[in-house]
Protein backbone atom coordinates (compact mmCIF):
# COMPACT_ATOMS: atom_id res chain seq x y z
CA UNK A 1 0.00 0.00 0.00
CA UNK A 2 1.46 3.24 -0.52
CA UNK A 3 -0.03 6.62 -0.85
CA UNK A 4 1.51 9.99 -1.60
CA UNK A 5 -0.79 13.88 -1.04
CA UNK A 6 -2.44 13.22 -4.09
CA UNK A 7 -3.39 9.95 -4.66
CA UNK A 8 -4.44 6.80 -2.34
CA UNK A 9 -3.61 3.60 -4.32
CA UNK A 10 -3.23 -0.50 -3.53
CA UNK A 11 0.38 -1.27 -4.42
CA UNK A 12 -1.58 -4.45 -5.95
CA UNK A 13 -3.16 -2.09 -8.94
CA UNK A 14 -1.38 0.93 -8.32
CA UNK A 15 -4.91 2.54 -8.98
CA UNK A 16 -5.83 6.27 -7.61
CA UNK A 17 -8.91 5.82 -5.76
CA UNK A 18 -9.92 9.89 -6.45
CA UNK A 19 -9.09 11.63 -9.55
CA UNK A 20 -7.05 14.30 -8.58
CA UNK A 21 -7.45 16.96 -11.46
CA UNK A 22 -11.11 16.56 -11.02
CA UNK A 23 -11.94 15.44 -7.67
CA UNK A 24 -11.35 16.27 -4.40
CA UNK A 25 -9.34 14.31 -1.67
CA UNK A 26 -11.60 12.33 1.29
CA UNK A 27 -11.04 10.52 3.96
CA UNK A 28 -12.83 6.74 4.08
CA UNK A 29 -11.28 5.82 0.57
CA UNK A 30 -8.23 3.43 1.96
CA UNK A 31 -10.95 0.75 3.47
CA UNK A 32 -11.34 -0.91 0.41
CA UNK A 33 -7.78 -1.65 -0.39
CA UNK A 34 -6.49 -2.79 2.90
CA UNK A 35 -6.43 -6.31 3.40
CA UNK A 36 -6.11 -6.05 7.22
CA UNK A 37 -8.59 -3.55 7.97
CA UNK A 38 -9.49 -3.07 11.29
CA UNK A 39 -11.08 0.45 12.18
CA UNK A 40 -11.51 3.94 9.83
CA UNK A 41 -9.97 7.09 11.71
CA UNK A 42 -10.08 8.73 8.84
CA UNK A 43 -13.79 9.84 8.71
CA UNK A 44 -15.18 11.50 11.13
CA UNK A 45 -18.58 9.24 11.64
CA UNK A 46 -19.85 8.24 15.26
CA UNK A 47 -17.48 5.73 16.97
CA UNK A 48 -20.82 3.38 17.71
CA UNK A 49 -21.00 2.37 13.89
CA UNK A 50 -24.47 2.38 11.91
CA UNK A 51 -27.35 2.08 14.51
CA UNK A 52 -28.71 -1.12 14.52
CA UNK A 53 -32.66 -0.94 14.36
CA UNK A 54 -31.99 1.48 11.15
CA UNK A 55 -30.02 -0.69 9.73
CA UNK A 56 -32.22 -3.36 9.95
CA UNK A 57 -35.41 -1.39 8.28
CA UNK A 58 -33.13 -0.89 5.48
CA UNK A 59 -32.78 -4.50 5.26
CA UNK A 60 -36.38 -5.06 5.58
CA UNK A 61 -37.00 -2.72 2.64
CA UNK A 62 -34.69 -4.44 0.08
CA UNK A 63 -37.87 -6.25 -1.50
CA UNK A 64 -39.02 -2.52 -2.32
CA UNK A 65 -36.39 -2.06 -4.28
CA UNK A 66 -38.81 -2.78 -7.09
CA UNK A 67 -40.93 1.02 -6.62
CA UNK A 68 -39.81 4.18 -7.27
CA UNK A 69 -39.06 6.58 -3.53
CA UNK A 70 -41.97 8.53 -2.74
CA UNK A 71 -41.08 11.70 -4.82
CA UNK A 72 -42.66 13.93 -1.68
CA UNK A 73 -39.55 11.85 0.35
CA UNK A 74 -42.10 11.12 2.85
CA UNK A 75 -42.74 9.98 5.62
CA UNK A 76 -38.68 10.29 5.98
CA UNK A 77 -38.63 13.70 5.40
CA UNK A 78 -41.68 14.50 8.16
CA UNK A 79 -39.79 12.56 10.58
CA UNK A 80 -36.77 14.52 10.21
CA UNK A 81 -38.98 17.63 10.43
CA UNK A 82 -39.82 16.46 14.14
CA UNK A 83 -36.05 15.05 15.33
CA UNK A 84 -34.95 18.92 13.99
CA UNK A 85 -37.82 21.04 14.52
CA UNK A 86 -39.73 18.62 18.02
CA UNK A 87 -42.85 20.82 18.17
CA UNK A 88 -42.31 23.44 15.25
CA UNK A 89 -42.19 20.68 12.76
CA UNK A 90 -45.45 21.95 10.82
CA UNK A 91 -44.68 25.15 10.35
CA UNK A 92 -40.99 24.29 8.93
CA UNK A 93 -41.37 21.48 6.80
CA UNK A 94 -41.65 22.94 3.89
CA UNK A 95 -38.54 24.68 3.88
CA UNK A 96 -36.87 21.28 4.30
CA UNK A 97 -35.42 18.95 1.57
CA UNK A 98 -33.84 15.94 2.02
CA UNK A 99 -30.56 15.55 -0.83
CA UNK A 100 -28.28 12.11 -1.74
CA UNK A 101 -25.73 13.36 1.17
CA UNK A 102 -25.16 16.53 1.72
CA UNK A 103 -22.89 16.73 -1.15
CA UNK A 104 -26.30 17.04 -3.47
CA UNK A 105 -27.88 19.72 -1.70
CA UNK A 106 -24.47 21.90 -1.31
CA UNK A 107 -24.31 21.54 -5.05
CA UNK A 108 -27.79 22.40 -5.45
CA UNK A 109 -28.07 25.96 -3.42
CA UNK A 110 -24.55 26.95 -4.52
CA UNK A 111 -25.59 26.59 -8.40
CA UNK A 112 -29.15 28.73 -7.40
CA UNK A 113 -26.37 31.43 -5.53
CA UNK A 114 -24.15 31.30 -9.07
CA UNK A 115 -27.17 32.73 -10.99
CA UNK A 116 -26.50 35.93 -9.60
CA UNK A 117 -23.38 35.61 -7.42
CA UNK A 118 -19.81 36.15 -8.37
CA UNK A 119 -17.29 36.26 -4.74
CA UNK A 120 -16.83 33.15 -2.67
CA UNK A 121 -15.86 33.08 0.91
CA UNK A 122 -15.34 29.90 3.23
CA UNK A 123 -15.29 30.54 7.16
CA UNK A 124 -12.61 32.57 9.29
CA UNK A 125 -10.82 28.80 9.91
CA UNK A 126 -7.08 27.72 8.72
CA UNK A 127 -9.17 25.05 6.85
CA UNK A 128 -12.48 23.88 6.16
CA UNK A 129 -14.15 21.02 4.28
CA UNK A 130 -13.38 21.84 0.85
CA UNK A 131 -16.54 20.29 -1.36
CA UNK A 132 -18.22 23.84 -0.44
CA UNK A 133 -14.96 25.75 -2.50
CA UNK A 134 -14.65 22.91 -5.18
CA UNK A 135 -18.05 23.45 -6.26
CA UNK A 136 -18.24 27.40 -6.09
CA UNK A 137 -15.36 27.41 -8.75
CA UNK A 138 -17.07 25.13 -10.79
CA UNK A 139 -19.93 27.30 -10.83
CA UNK A 140 -17.54 30.10 -11.76
CA UNK A 141 -17.93 31.78 -8.41
CA UNK A 142 -14.20 34.01 -7.75
CA UNK A 143 -12.31 32.29 -4.39
CA UNK A 144 -11.50 35.26 -1.64
CA UNK A 145 -9.66 35.18 1.39
CA UNK A 146 -11.31 33.54 3.97
CA UNK A 147 -9.79 35.87 6.87
CA UNK A 148 -10.18 39.12 4.45
CA UNK A 149 -12.61 41.88 4.87
CA UNK A 150 -13.66 41.82 1.42
CA UNK A 151 -18.08 40.88 1.40
CA UNK A 152 -19.21 38.25 -1.29
CA UNK A 153 -22.28 36.74 -1.97
CA UNK A 154 -21.86 33.29 -1.44
CA UNK A 155 -20.42 32.74 1.96
CA UNK A 156 -20.26 28.99 2.99
CA UNK A 157 -19.30 28.41 7.25
CA UNK A 158 -19.02 24.88 8.51
CA UNK A 159 -19.78 25.52 12.01
CA UNK A 160 -18.34 23.09 14.22
CA UNK A 161 -15.61 23.16 11.28
CA UNK A 162 -14.56 19.91 9.82
CA UNK A 163 -11.57 19.53 10.22
CA UNK A 164 -9.97 22.37 12.56
CA UNK A 165 -12.68 21.80 15.21
CA UNK A 166 -13.30 25.53 15.74
CA UNK A 167 -16.61 26.72 16.97
CA UNK A 168 -18.50 29.92 16.70
CA UNK A 169 -21.55 30.44 18.97
CA UNK A 170 -25.14 31.76 16.95
CA UNK A 171 -24.08 35.15 18.28
CA UNK A 172 -20.24 35.15 17.00
CA UNK A 173 -22.21 33.34 13.40
CA UNK A 174 -24.68 35.98 13.33
CA UNK A 175 -21.76 38.52 13.63
CA UNK A 176 -19.58 36.66 10.95
CA UNK A 177 -22.23 36.87 8.33
CA UNK A 178 -23.28 40.14 9.22
CA UNK A 179 -19.90 41.56 8.07
CA UNK A 180 -18.88 39.24 5.28
CA UNK A 181 -21.62 38.23 3.09
CA UNK A 182 -23.01 41.27 0.25
CA UNK A 183 -26.26 42.70 0.57
CA UNK A 184 -28.75 39.87 -1.50
CA UNK A 185 -25.90 37.08 -1.09
CA UNK A 186 -26.19 33.27 -0.26
CA UNK A 187 -25.15 31.53 3.45
CA UNK A 188 -24.53 28.18 3.93
CA UNK A 189 -24.35 26.92 7.06
CA UNK A 190 -23.26 23.67 7.92
CA UNK A 191 -24.38 22.57 10.83
CA UNK A 192 -23.19 18.41 10.25
CA UNK A 193 -21.07 18.67 13.36
CA UNK A 194 -23.29 20.03 15.66
CA UNK A 195 -25.71 17.39 16.63
CA UNK A 196 -22.69 16.04 18.38
CA UNK A 197 -23.23 19.43 20.65
CA UNK A 198 -25.19 17.75 23.03
CA UNK A 199 -29.07 16.88 23.25
CA UNK A 200 -29.86 20.79 23.12
CA UNK A 201 -28.03 21.11 19.92
CA UNK A 202 -31.29 22.64 18.52
CA UNK A 203 -30.90 25.56 20.75
CA UNK A 204 -28.03 26.22 20.56
CA UNK A 205 -27.83 26.29 16.72
CA UNK A 206 -29.43 29.05 13.93
CA UNK A 207 -32.26 26.34 13.66
CA UNK A 208 -33.91 27.63 16.47
CA UNK A 209 -33.56 30.90 15.15
CA UNK A 210 -35.72 31.52 12.11
CA UNK A 211 -37.19 35.21 13.20
CA UNK A 212 -33.04 36.46 12.77
CA UNK A 213 -32.80 34.09 9.50
CA UNK A 214 -35.83 36.20 8.28
CA UNK A 215 -34.99 39.30 9.34
CA UNK A 216 -31.63 39.02 7.11
CA UNK A 217 -33.93 38.20 4.18
CA UNK A 218 -35.96 41.14 4.50
CA UNK A 219 -33.34 43.53 5.53
CA UNK A 220 -30.34 42.75 3.72
CA UNK A 221 -32.06 40.14 1.34
CA UNK A 222 -29.13 37.34 2.69
CA UNK A 223 -30.48 33.90 2.61
CA UNK A 224 -29.41 31.63 4.71
CA UNK A 225 -29.26 27.86 3.97
CA UNK A 226 -28.63 25.14 6.83
CA UNK A 227 -26.84 22.19 5.65
CA UNK A 228 -26.69 18.41 7.39
CA UNK A 229 -25.07 15.86 6.38
CA UNK A 230 -26.79 12.40 8.04
CA UNK A 231 -23.97 10.34 6.93
CA UNK A 232 -21.17 11.18 10.32
CA UNK A 233 -23.97 11.44 13.34
CA UNK A 234 -24.91 8.21 12.09
CA UNK A 235 -22.35 6.70 10.50
CA UNK A 236 -24.14 5.57 7.19
CA UNK A 237 -22.08 7.27 4.29
CA UNK A 238 -22.23 4.65 2.41
CA UNK A 239 -26.14 5.11 2.05
CA UNK A 240 -25.91 8.79 1.30
CA UNK A 241 -28.69 11.29 3.52
CA UNK A 242 -28.10 14.70 4.09
CA UNK A 243 -30.80 17.84 3.92
CA UNK A 244 -31.09 21.65 3.79
CA UNK A 245 -33.53 23.65 5.46
CA UNK A 246 -33.65 26.56 3.44
CA UNK A 247 -34.90 30.22 4.79
CA UNK A 248 -38.20 30.04 3.22
CA UNK A 249 -40.78 27.82 1.28
CA UNK A 250 -40.39 29.81 -1.96
CA UNK A 251 -36.27 29.52 -1.72
CA UNK A 252 -36.66 25.68 -0.77
CA UNK A 253 -39.72 25.64 -3.99
CA UNK A 254 -36.32 27.01 -6.26
CA UNK A 255 -34.20 24.28 -5.17
CA UNK A 256 -36.82 21.82 -5.24
CA UNK A 257 -37.55 22.69 -9.02
CA UNK A 258 -33.71 22.09 -10.38
CA UNK A 259 -33.52 18.48 -7.86
CA UNK A 260 -33.05 15.65 -9.38
CA UNK A 261 -36.11 13.27 -8.90
CA UNK A 262 -35.67 10.50 -6.28
CA UNK A 263 -32.30 11.55 -5.55
CA UNK A 264 -32.37 9.55 -1.88
CA UNK A 265 -33.52 5.90 -2.72
CA UNK A 266 -35.91 3.70 -0.89
CA UNK A 267 -33.16 2.49 1.35
CA UNK A 268 -32.15 6.03 2.24
CA UNK A 269 -35.89 7.26 2.78
CA UNK A 270 -36.03 3.90 5.01
CA UNK A 271 -33.48 4.57 6.92
CA UNK A 272 -33.99 8.28 8.21
CA UNK A 273 -37.45 7.24 9.09
CA UNK A 274 -36.24 4.62 11.63
CA UNK A 275 -33.05 6.28 12.53
CA UNK A 276 -34.70 9.54 13.92
CA UNK A 277 -36.60 7.61 16.48
CA UNK A 278 -33.25 5.79 17.98
CA UNK A 279 -32.79 8.25 21.36
CA UNK A 280 -30.85 5.50 22.96
CA UNK A 281 -28.32 5.66 20.19
CA UNK A 282 -27.69 9.53 20.28
CA UNK A 283 -27.99 9.88 24.65
CA UNK A 284 -24.99 7.41 24.00
CA UNK A 285 -23.44 9.25 21.68
CA UNK A 286 -23.72 12.63 23.65
CA UNK A 287 -22.44 10.61 26.60
CA UNK A 288 -19.66 8.54 25.16
CA UNK A 289 -17.74 10.89 22.26
CA UNK A 290 -16.70 13.28 24.81
CA UNK A 291 -15.50 11.08 27.24
CA UNK A 292 -13.61 8.76 24.43
CA UNK A 293 -12.22 11.80 22.84
CA UNK A 294 -11.22 13.10 26.25
CA UNK A 295 -9.12 9.95 26.68
CA UNK A 296 -7.79 10.00 23.36
CA UNK A 297 -6.22 13.02 23.77
CA UNK A 298 -4.69 12.47 27.06
CA UNK A 299 -3.06 9.34 25.81
CA UNK A 300 -1.88 11.33 22.83
CA UNK A 301 -0.43 14.16 25.06
CA UNK A 302 1.89 11.50 26.92
CA UNK A 303 2.75 9.18 23.98
CA UNK A 304 3.65 13.16 21.75
CA UNK A 305 4.63 15.65 23.87
CA UNK A 306 5.14 18.22 21.76
CA UNK A 307 1.81 17.61 19.40
CA UNK A 308 -1.02 19.80 19.74
CA UNK A 309 -4.76 18.66 19.81
CA UNK A 310 -7.47 21.10 18.64
CA UNK A 311 -10.91 20.90 18.72
CA UNK A 312 -14.26 21.07 20.41
CA UNK A 313 -14.39 18.77 23.94
CA UNK A 314 -17.92 17.11 22.20
CA UNK A 315 -16.56 16.58 18.40
CA UNK A 316 -16.01 13.17 17.08
CA UNK A 317 -12.67 13.72 16.07
CA UNK A 318 -9.21 14.93 17.00
CA UNK A 319 -7.31 17.87 14.67
CA UNK A 320 -3.42 17.05 15.60
CA UNK A 321 -0.50 19.58 14.52
CA UNK A 322 2.49 17.04 14.87
CA UNK A 323 4.37 19.76 14.08
CA UNK A 324 6.29 17.88 11.41
CA UNK A 325 5.38 16.83 7.58
CA UNK A 326 7.99 14.46 7.84
CA UNK A 327 5.82 12.62 11.46
CA UNK A 328 2.84 13.16 10.20
CA UNK A 329 3.66 11.45 7.12
CA UNK A 330 5.02 8.34 8.81
CA UNK A 331 2.36 8.64 11.06
CA UNK A 332 -0.40 8.17 8.14
CA UNK A 333 1.87 5.16 6.96
CA UNK A 334 1.80 3.49 9.63
CA UNK A 335 -1.98 3.66 10.66
CA UNK A 336 -2.36 2.09 6.90
CA UNK A 337 -0.19 -0.71 7.66
CA UNK A 338 -1.97 -1.52 10.68
CA UNK A 339 -5.18 -1.69 9.35
CA UNK A 340 -6.70 1.69 11.71
CA UNK A 341 -6.33 4.62 8.43
CA UNK A 342 -6.19 8.01 9.77
CA UNK A 343 -6.92 11.30 7.73
CA UNK A 344 -3.64 13.62 6.33
CA UNK A 345 -4.07 17.27 6.72
CA UNK A 346 -1.76 17.58 3.42
CA UNK A 347 -4.10 16.63 0.65
CA UNK A 348 -7.07 19.79 0.20
CA UNK A 349 -6.26 21.18 3.35
CA UNK A 350 -2.66 21.58 2.80
CA UNK A 351 -1.67 21.10 6.50
CA UNK A 352 0.54 18.45 6.15
CA UNK A 353 1.94 18.91 9.64
CA UNK A 354 -1.40 17.76 10.70
CA UNK A 355 -3.35 14.76 11.05
CA UNK A 356 -6.85 14.07 11.95
CA UNK A 357 -8.51 10.68 14.03
CA UNK A 358 -11.50 9.92 14.71
CA UNK A 359 -12.84 9.28 18.35
CA UNK A 360 -13.05 5.62 18.60
CA UNK A 361 -13.29 2.99 21.49
CA UNK A 362 -10.65 2.89 23.36
CA UNK A 363 -9.71 -0.69 22.67
CA UNK A 364 -9.63 0.32 19.08
CA UNK A 365 -8.09 3.69 19.87
CA UNK A 366 -4.72 1.81 21.42
CA UNK A 367 -4.20 -0.20 18.18
CA UNK A 368 -3.94 3.14 16.50
CA UNK A 369 -1.68 3.88 19.63
CA UNK A 370 0.42 1.08 18.77
CA UNK A 371 0.97 1.67 15.27
CA UNK A 372 1.88 4.86 16.43
CA UNK A 373 4.20 4.06 18.39
CA UNK A 374 6.43 2.80 15.66
CA UNK A 375 7.12 6.68 15.09
CA UNK A 376 9.63 6.93 18.07
CA UNK A 377 12.25 4.51 16.11
CA UNK A 378 11.84 6.39 12.79
CA UNK A 379 14.36 9.10 12.46
CA UNK A 380 13.04 12.44 11.40
C1 LIG B 1 -18.76 19.19 7.22
C2 LIG B 1 -19.22 18.26 6.16
N1 LIG B 1 -20.27 18.61 5.40
C3 LIG B 1 -20.73 17.82 4.41
C4 LIG B 1 -20.11 16.62 4.14
C5 LIG B 1 -20.65 15.77 3.01
O1 LIG B 1 -21.35 14.73 3.54
P1 LIG B 1 -22.28 13.69 2.78
O2 LIG B 1 -21.64 12.37 3.02
O3 LIG B 1 -23.60 13.80 3.49
O4 LIG B 1 -22.38 14.06 1.36
C6 LIG B 1 -19.01 16.22 4.90
C7 LIG B 1 -18.33 14.93 4.62
O5 LIG B 1 -17.26 14.67 5.09
C8 LIG B 1 -18.57 17.05 5.93
O6 LIG B 1 -17.53 16.71 6.70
Amino acid sequence: MTTTNSTVSSSSQEKPVYDKNVQQFHGGQDWTLMDNFIEDFSVTTNFQGTPKSALEAVTNSFSEVCHYPPINQEPAKSKLASFLFENEAKENHSRLILGNGASEVIDLVIRIASITGKTFKSGPFRAQYKEYERSAINYGFQVVDPCGSQKVDLACLVNPCNPTGDYLTVEQQLSWIQDNVSDNGFVLLDESMQIWHSSNFHDASLLSKHGVILDLLEKRGISVYIIHSWTKIWSCTGLRLGSVVCPTETCANRIRKIQIPWSVNILGLRFLEHVVEDSEYLKSTWELTPMYRAQSVQKIAAAFPDWVCYGESFLSWIWIDTKSISVAETAVSLARTAGVPIRSGGPGYNLPSFIRIAVREPSKFDILMNALSGLSKVAH
